[in-house]
């Protein structure tokens, strides 16, 4: 019989968990894919060679289209297969190479950015990749889910509060301070044209190889910063201009207001990913055809009627899209749509009732 053996104080332990613990994240990767008993070759599409000669960057982009169970009219977009479950991932290294090409971004210096949703473990996972430190800076209120990508990942997260845009605490201002006071970039999605420059050198040249020929209508996504759905547009519109780009925003936001030149008004939607309070410098609507206004409540019962009903799981963004993508095939049989689907169901799982 083997005798355990456990040590008088428990201070002594050095249990595995604890080593894992302690240790640094791997900051300065020597990736040499030769070296694995496998034999891949590296992915070509993404448009920097640093993320196809990285083992885990490479599994970003080059996401299926999927045909919608019920509707034939309907393809998705299934940008939750990238590594942090999002379109974000292409965000996070897109931006980061990007800079450092642009002489913006030092080798090993270290990022920061804002965000209480997806870009947090994008940003958080390319940084770890590409050998820089990052900080996060959240609203008090975010998700231990979006927050655990980001510690996981080895990042660190700093935490401000919810208040309104206005607010010297607001996180975004916070996030460009805090990079400020440590010699560090703010990669700021919002502000950077480089956030649709991102989906125009690497997402729409994807999609439109899955597409051409097939005669597809629409393009239908959520927008938010509106850099994914600007980036795709200004892509495809340069080949097929009749292809129609239509936005998904939230019923009180501002960007179908001011997409319609209307007045802005308050801004008050739950859902992460739909809407803005105000429309950033990465988008631009020249490209954009229709804007369509989803409620929270109908994006939700969206989301859950394709997850209980046709197996396609989607967040809540998503179930936005696809209400778009669904009226717009009703209205007319002849269209054939893209649907975007942005991220999982998973993150949700936890604020939605019956979920
Ligand atoms: C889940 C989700 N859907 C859609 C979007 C909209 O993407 P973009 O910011 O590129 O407009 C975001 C971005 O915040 C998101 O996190």
């Amino acid at each position: 019989m083997t005798e355990k053996t456990t040590p008088d104080d428990p201070s002594d332990r050095n249990t595995i968990s604890d080593d894992i613990r302690n240790e640094p994240p791997n900051l300065d990767p020597e990736d040499d894919l030769s070296a694995t008993f496998l034999s891949i070759e590296p992915s070509e599409g993404a448009p920097f060679s640093e993320i196809n000669n990285d083992p885990i960057l490479r599994e970003i982009g080059d996401t299926p289209l999927v045909p919608h169970p019920e509707n034939e009219q309907i393809v998705c977009k299934m940008e939750r297969q990238n590594p942090t479950l999002s379109h974000k991932d292409r965000l996070g290294a897109g931006m980061i190479l990007g800079l450092r090409q642009k002489g913006e971004l030092e080798e090993g210096q270290a990022v920061v950015e804002a965000s209480s949703g997806n870009t947090a473990g994008a940003v958080a996972l390319a940084a770890n990749r590409l050998g820089h430190p990052c900080t996060i800076v959240m609203r008090e209120t975010t998700s231990p889910v979006k927050s655990g990508f980001v510690r996981a990942l080895g990042a660190e997260v700093v935490t401000a509060p919810d208040v309104d845009h206005d607010h010297d605490f607001y996180y975004q201002k916070v996030a460009e301070t805090y990079a400020e006071e440590h010699d560090a970039v703010y990669l700021n999605q919002y502000e950077r044209e480089l956030n649709r420059h991102v989906h125009y050198e690497w997402t729409g040249p994807e999609l439109y190889e899955q597409i051409k020929g097939e005669g597809v209508t629409h393009i239908v996504g959520a927008m938010s910063t509106c850099g994914f759905l600007t980036g795709v547009a200004e892509y495809i519109k340069e080949i097929e201009p009749s292809i129609k780009i239509v936005g998904a925003d939230g019923e009180e936001s501002n960007i179908s207001r001011m997409f319609y030149g209307e007045e802005e008004g308050n801004y008050d939607v739950d859902i992460e990913g739909l809407g803005q309070w105000r429309v950033t410098e990465t988008a631009n609507f020249d490209v954009i055809d229709d804007v369509r206004s989803v409620s929270d409540s109908i994006a939700v019962s969206r989301a859950k009627h394709e997850a209980a009903d046709n197996g396609l799981l989607m967040g809540l963004s998503s179930g936005a899209a696809m209400e778009v993508a669904q009226s717009i095939t009703q209205e007319d049989d002849d269209t054939k749509v893209v649907s975007i689907i942005h991220d999982g169901a998973e993150q949700y799982f936890h604020e939605v009732e019956d979920w």
